[in-house]
């Protein structure tokens, strides 16, 4: 039997210039850890970790060294909730945790905001879920097929607490991607996405797909034609004109046999 773990990031793209707009959100990914067990209860750390447009939203030196939330503004965020959206039958007493993160890192040259949040939840041995950050203001792309602001996103992860028959639980593979590139326009660009495994199972990639795994900022209309991310983790772009925002929303698993 092969079984397959998942999990969801986002990265963003640009071509040579940078360009101002009211969006926000720059993608991230979500991962967690079986760290314990409390009564019947597994301990489960999960860790977010999301970039935004700086200074729309807001963090400087203070915020990082008092480990303080990111500066929302008017946007939902400070109260928004990583909330299960499939499998909840299943979501073993999973309470939706907030998605608000400290700083943990901003650049005014690049216009980014970092921050990062762990937190542990206890969940029912045996669960099997989704969960999902969802918003509506994705940093505005301006690509033909995808261009627009305010576009949804989804930024979502598989929480699989079934005992594997090794007597381990599965800790999902991470994609250690900076955010965002710079890339030419005009020349082929073959980008590894760095994966990371603490299981050491075999890692995959693929395109996300569909409103759950990457909401309105899907491959390929996020991205310029011709774009592929092959099996092995790499992705083969061509920038297509300056000032392009693309979005890659892609999926990291590994196949362990068993
Ligand atoms: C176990 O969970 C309870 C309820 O959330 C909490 O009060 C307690 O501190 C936890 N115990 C340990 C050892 O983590
Ligand atoms: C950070 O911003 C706050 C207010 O938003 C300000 O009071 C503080 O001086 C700033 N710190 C730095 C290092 O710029
Ligand atoms: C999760 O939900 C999907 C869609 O409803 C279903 O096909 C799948 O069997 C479910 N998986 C588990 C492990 O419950
Ligand atoms: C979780 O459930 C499996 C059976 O599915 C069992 O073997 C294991 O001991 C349970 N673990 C805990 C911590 O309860
Ligand atoms: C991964 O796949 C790409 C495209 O098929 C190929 O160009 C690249 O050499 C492969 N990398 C490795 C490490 O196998």
């Amino acid at each position: 039997m092969s079984i397959t773990y998942w999990m969801f990031t986002s990265f963003i793209l640009l071509t040579s210039v940078f360009v101002i707009h009211g969006s926000h959100f720059d993608g991230g990914s979500i991962s967690y850890k079986v760290v314990g067990t409390n009564g019947s209860k597994l301990v489960v750390r999960i860790t977010q970790s999301y970039t935004y447009v700086y200074p729309t939203v807001y963090c400087n030196n203070t915020y990082i060294a008092n480990q303080w939330n990111l500066v929302f503004g008017s946007f939902g965020d400070a109260t928004a909730t990583l909330t299960c959206i499939a499998n909840c039958s299943t979501s073993g007493g999973y309470t939706p945790i907030p998605v608000a993160t400290k700083c943990t890192d901003f650049s005014a040259g690049m216009q980014i905001t970092v921050g990062q949040r762990t937190d542990d939840v206890l969940i029912n041995n045996g669960s099997y879920f989704v969960v999902a950050y969802q918003g509506n203001a994705f940093r505005t792309l301006n690509l033909p097929g995808s261009g627009g602001s305010a576009l949804g996103w989804s930024i979502s992860a598989v929480i699989d607490l079934r005992m594997r028959a090794d007597g381990t639980y599965n800790t999902p593979p991470k994609a250690t991607m900076i955010s965002p590139i710079y890339i030419p326009v005009g020349i082929q660009q073959k980008i590894s996405v760095p994966t990371i495994d603490a299981d050491n199972d075999n890692v995959r990639c693929r395109f996300a797909s569909g409103a759950n795994e990457c909401g309105s900022v899907c491959p390929p209309s996020s991205l310029p034609s011709g774009t592929s991310m092959s099996t092995n983790c790499t992705l083969t772009i061509t920038g297509a004109a300056a000032g392009d925002w693309y979005a890659v929303a892609i999926q990291v698993f590994k196949i362990k046999q068993s």
